[in-house]
């Protein structure tokens, strides 16, 4: 008889090293101790999801901002209480445990032929940044991609290096925005959703997909702006983020109504969340 795999073990991980990224927000690089854990664990999807164990303190669960076909496998992370204060505390060398990947992801393959526009505010990016990577790398498939992405100020931008390098790629438009401005900041000053409507942005929308992750004051302002140029409520995609203990379908700590967010979710479309009740 076959050995069944016990779905809550979860697999001893190294930290290689760590970078920071944003105040309170770092990137974590790891990977598996055992070699075939880690040739497993890649074949997950952009949008999908992984439980972090940090020993004696818990579990929690964190994006995969990486995309597949990247060779390091990496979280990013904000302390905000104690498994997330203890991992922030964690470094290189030292061991943790992921179990994963989880959730249903975004279905980057079903959107071939289609214009990608991604809205990221703040940390938002985190879960995107998987897709536009992964966009990127079989950018024959799609249309035009656009970047919209937005952060309080600019020293709270995020992945500054994918930043500039899709500032300057000739397959990809990224236009950045930030709510105040400091010294030396050149670009737009708004709102995400300011940008849609400026004079250099021509932005897609039949055809259109748009991906939206951030805040929850950002993505309603921002639904009810791309609801207004006319995009379809089932072409607009997000992730939910809910309280999840099994992360595989059978406590129910992240159930809205029938649904659970870490099998049916995390992404939805608005047409689901609407549906689901959701006030994000
Ligand atoms: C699918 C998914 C993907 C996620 N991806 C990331 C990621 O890539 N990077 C990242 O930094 N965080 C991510 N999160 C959020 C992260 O899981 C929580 O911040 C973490 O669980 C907090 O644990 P803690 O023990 O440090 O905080 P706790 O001590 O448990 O809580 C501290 C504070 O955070 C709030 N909180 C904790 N968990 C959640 C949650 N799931 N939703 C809303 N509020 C919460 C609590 O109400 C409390 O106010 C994700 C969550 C989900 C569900
Ligand atoms: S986290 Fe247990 S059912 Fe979703």
């Amino acid at each position: 008889m076959n050995e069944v795999e016990n779905p809550y073990l979860p697999k001893i991980a190294i930290l290689d090293r760590v970078v920071d990224e944003i105040k309170d927000v770092r990137t974590f690089y790891w990977h598996f101790e055992d070699q075939n854990e880690q040739l497993k664990f890649k074949n997950f999807l952009p949008g999908q999801f992984a439980q972090i164990s940090v020993f004696g303190i818990g579990e929690f669960p964190a994006s995969l901002p990486p995309s597949p076909t990247e060779e390091e496998t990496f979280f990013t992370i904000r302390t905000v209480g104690s498994c997330t204060d203890a991992f922030h505390k964690m470094k290189a060398g030292e061991k943790f445990a992921v179990r994963g990947p989880y959730g249903n992801g975004f279905k980057m393959d079903s959107y071939a032929g289609k214009n990608l526009i991604f809205v990221a505010g703040g940390i938002g990016l985190i879960p995107l940044r998987s897709c536009i990577i992964y966009a990127l790398e079989n950018r024959q498939k799609y249309e035009r991609i656009q970047i919209f992405y937005g952060s309080r100020t600019p020293a709270e931008l995020m992945y500054t290096n994918d930043l500039k390098k899709w500032g300057q790629s000739a397959g990809i438009e990224c236009y950045l925005t930030v709510d105040r401005a400091t010294d030396g900041w050149k670009g737009n000053v708004g709102v995400v959703g300011s940008l849609f409507k400026k004079p250099n942005v021509q932005m897609a929308i039949k055809n259109s997909i748009a991906f939206v992750c951030g805040p929850p004051v950002m993505f309603r302002f921002v639904i009810k702006d791309l609801l207004e140029m006319g995009f379809n409520e089932e072409d607009i995609v997000s992730t939910l983020e809910r309280y999840m203990k099994c992360g595989i379908g059978k406590c129910g700590h992240c159930c809205i109504g029938s649904a659970y967010v870490c099998v049916d979710g995390p992404v939805f479309t608005y047409k689901q969340i609407k549906k689901l009740g959701e006030d994000i």
